[in-house]
């Protein structure tokens, strides 16, 4: 495999013009299709900082960021997904070159976040391309959070002990998309122990982290020595974990559920993700055109939108209504009312503009007055994977 990848490489380096090719196909929707050349138009611009630096891109606030952030592996994901819907070269290989940015991280230990950089990156990397490369580095990324496994609660530790916060083992919402890593090394090597490990935290999060209207705090802190939870706090989202719905943790609890039924077909996580699509979609205080503001129940609404829960919102939603239930039809609608709004000039920034981002709107942390109102590369990349994900569902009904 490496040496076709290499003589591929070859080829297309040689054959490659460093144009834009968008590759949409009769009867695509004429908006997704712009709105992935204007992603795509973004993405190029941004290129020749990222490969210069070799940092990755967080935000207009924060700038470019070294491996280590939890964010670097969106912009290479960004690639990935422009090189699957333009099939051009160009695309593979620059997303191959910001991917290996990431190289170190396989052995980072110090936080669960290796599941948002290496699936992303690596992981979507080998999805497309199946290049031989990459599974050492998922297998060894997998390793790494699997230490981070705590066998008496049944949970992946997402962060370390704090005694300021009095944390003993932190867990956050955020965790469930980790999961995806885990999976994913399971089936390149065989070793189930990383699946049992996601679906150990995948049910213990069920059963610890969600209050009864299936809305979730961002923290859940579990004992070591007894194993149970002890308590829901907050980091992001609203500073109250008993009123808090922190929009963008609710939309990694819908994707992430979704995900876990994908890969088991267990009902339990079906049904988990429904509840969680309808504390979203039938919210209150979910404005009309689909874009949540940064907590469903800060008390000061209307407040800061939060465009990256909006994108994710849309991916899973896409992916939950191809599952067979009652509702597919109303998930499918609402995420595509979403990308629609996400498209529109308010949310969709002219290339050329916006630091290089392409959405507009997104709230990173609230209440630390982190990246308010500000672009977010995770926004991008949960926007582009919807947008693609609905352009292939609507080639498929066809
Ligand atoms: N995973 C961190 C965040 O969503 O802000």
């Amino acid at each position: 495999m490496n040496r076709i990848y290499t003589y591929i490489i070859t080829i297309a380096l040689l054959m490659s013009t460093g144009t834009l090719s968008s590759q949409s196909r009769e009867g695509d929707p004429y908006w997704v299709v712009r709105s992935i050349k204007i992603i795509e138009s973004h993405a190029n611009n941004m290129l020749p900082s990222v490969l210069k630096s070799k940092k990755l891109p967080r935000s207009e606030e924060r700038g470019l960021q070294p491996s280590s952030d939890w964010t670097s592996g969106f912009y290479p994901g960004i690639l990935w997904y422009l090189y699957i819907y333009t099939n051009d070269y160009y695309w593979m290989i620059n997303a191959n070159t910001v991917t290996e940015f990431l190289e170190e991280e396989q052995y980072n230990q110090n936080d669960h976040d290796i599941g948002f950089r290496i699936s992303c990156s690596y992981g979507k990397g080998y999805e497309y391309t199946g290049n031989d490369k990459y599974k050492s580095v998922i297998l060894q990324s997998a390793k790494s959070l699997s230490t981070r496994f705590n066998e008496k609660i049944g949970i992946i530790q997402s962060w370390n002990p704090d005694k300021k916060r009095d944390w003993k083992c932190p867990v956050i919402i955020d965790n469930m998309m980790n999961l995806e890593l885990l999976y994913q090394a399971a089936e390149i090597s065989g070793d189930d122990s990383f699946k049992k490990i996601a679906l150990k935290h995948a049910e213990t999060t069920m059963k610890n982290h969600f209050k009864k209207d299936y809305s979730c705090p961002h923290v859940v802190d579990y004992d070591p020595e007894t194993g149970k939870a002890r308590k829901m706090d907050y980091n992001n989202g609203y500073n109250d974990p008993e009123i808090a719905a922190w929009s963008r943790g609710q939309a990694w609890a819908l994707y992430g559920y979704t995900f876990m039924y994908r890969v088991t077909k267990d009902k339990r996580f079906l049904e988990q993700a429904e509840h969680v699509a309808d504390y979203i979609i039938n919210n209150p205080h979910m404005p009309e055109d689909m874009v949540p503001y940064w907590d469903y129940n800060s008390p000061k609404i209307p407040t800061k939108r939060d465009a990256s829960a909006a994108a994710i919102n849309a991916a899973a939603l896409l992916e939950l209504s191809t599952f067979q239930t009652k509702l597919a039809d109303t998930y499918y609608k609402a995420a595509e009312k979403t990308l629609k709004s996400l498209s529109s000039d308010k949310y969709l920034a002219e290339p050329g503009t916006n630091g290089n981002f392409a959405i507009k709107h997104a709230t990173g942390n609230f209440l630390a007055g982190s990246e308010l109102d500000n672009t977010l590369v995770y926004a991008d990349y949960y926007f582009i994977e919807a947008l693609y994900r609905y352009l292939e569902l609507n080639r498929s009904k066809k």
